[in-house]
């Protein structure tokens, strides 16, 4: 039921806080702090994770790299499924391979998850549908709990994927030793916050749909983070391009001077995602090349680094937030703001031409 939202895109992004918060309850227990993998993982004896899923899926594979390096400090690989499953890598016994999908049915990343049981590797599925074909062929299901997804448009899948696979990161370094039981503790609780802040994060909805008339003419859209951010990056670039039409990249922030800066002029809109993390200053200065050239510039940050920010910069103030939860904060309002610029330009948002929900051909 879409209730009184005017598409279902909308509603679920707005069902946001509620979906992570059941897919949390699945991996966090919230009086111990304790962080489960569920389906028995031992990730003592995992030395290397493959992670393969397609489109959005792969972009909350990407964000979780950054999550499980850091916090168990296990090298992780992420590679969509397409390229994946033709290029044959070689493999070790010690790598669990994780496929992620809301469907659980997207042919290359079944076919993935195929030849990885193939070679003998535990496999592990984060899937959103409990019943699907992933999800019983994987040897563990880490689920989301997203509940059903009926906008073509990935929201509340990605997000409640990113919020699994940040609690395994939290589970896999408790398991590895990385941190006692107090850290543990400490990240689960801070984990937990996640959904308060996602609805502190989708009610700037207002100063995002402001934006939209402007951005709605735009024949090109930029969109630059550094860390995990630059993954969202990708996935803003990908919504906008999906729902609104309008050409839009994403890039690594450092990547920058490497080619996408001669694309820089007055009407080419430059979407800026950087919390006062550790890379802020390196991604002003990045600003500044832009700003030097002309480029409108609409940063996302939280109230520290918008009072940081220099001026003539469009600044949507989201929640300030642990870097843990970062991914997932700044993820609506990314949302909403490809949302407002399709609704702007009349376009059928639930349905955009030419995709599918489930894409079960190659
Ligand atoms: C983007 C989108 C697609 C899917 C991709 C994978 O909004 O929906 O990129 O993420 O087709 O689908 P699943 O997750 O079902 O494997």
């Amino acid at each position: 039921e879409r209730g009184n939202y005017r598409h279902f895109m909308e509603k679920e992004i707005h069902d946001q806080p509620d979906a992570c918060q059941h897919t949390l309850s699945a991996y966090l227990d919230p009086v111990s702090g304790k962080a489960t993998a569920p389906g028995g993982v031992d990730f003592a004896k995992v030395d290397r994770i493959q992670i393969i899923a397609c489109g959005t899926a792969f972009y909350a594979g990407l964000i979780s790299r950054y999550l499980f390096e850091r916090l168990a400090r296990i090298p992780v690989d992420v590679e969509v499924a397409s390229e994946f499953r033709y290029r044959e890598p070689p493999v070790t016994p010690g790598t669990l391979a994780i496929v992620v999908s809301q469907s659980g049915e997207t042919a290359d990343t079944l076919a993935a998850l195929r030849w990885c049981k193939g070679q003998g590797l535990q496999t592990a599925a984060v899937v959103n549908v409990h019943e699907s074909t992933m999800a019983r062929e994987a040897d563990v299901l880490f689920p989301t709990h997203a509940g059903p997804e009926i906008g073509v448009a990935s929201t509340k899948a990605f997000t409640s994927q990113v919020a699994a696979l940040t609690a395994l990161a939290i589970a896999a370094g408790a398991a590895r030793g990385m941190f006692d039981a107090t850290e543990e503790a400490r990240l689960s609780r801070l984990l937990l916050e996640a959904p308060r802040l996602i609805a502190q994060s989708i009610a700037v909805e207002d100063a995002i749909r402001a934006l939209a008339p402007d951005l709605a003419k735009a024949r090109d859209v930029l969109y630059f983070g550094r860390g995990a951010m630059s993954a969202l990056a990708l996935e803003g670039a990908l919504k906008l391009k999906e729902i609104s039409y309008i050409h839009a990249e994403g890039y690594a922030a450092g990547e920058l001077k490497h080619g996408p800066i001669a694309l820089i002029d007055e009407a080419t809109p430059v979407i800026v995602i950087a919390p006062s993390d550790a890379l802020y200053e390196k991604t002003m200065s990045n600003m500044s090349e832009v700003m030097a050239r002309g480029g409108p510039i609409i940063l996302f940050t939280d109230a520290e680094g918008a009072e940081n920010a220099p001026a003539g910069v469009k600044v949507i103030v989201v929640p300030t937030c642990d870097p843990l939860v970062a991914p997932l904060v700044f993820s609506a309002p990314i949302q909403l703001l490809a949302y407002h610029v399709a609704v702007q330009k009349g376009a059928d948002v639930d349905q955009p031409r030419n995709l599918a929900k489930s894409v079960t051909v190659e």
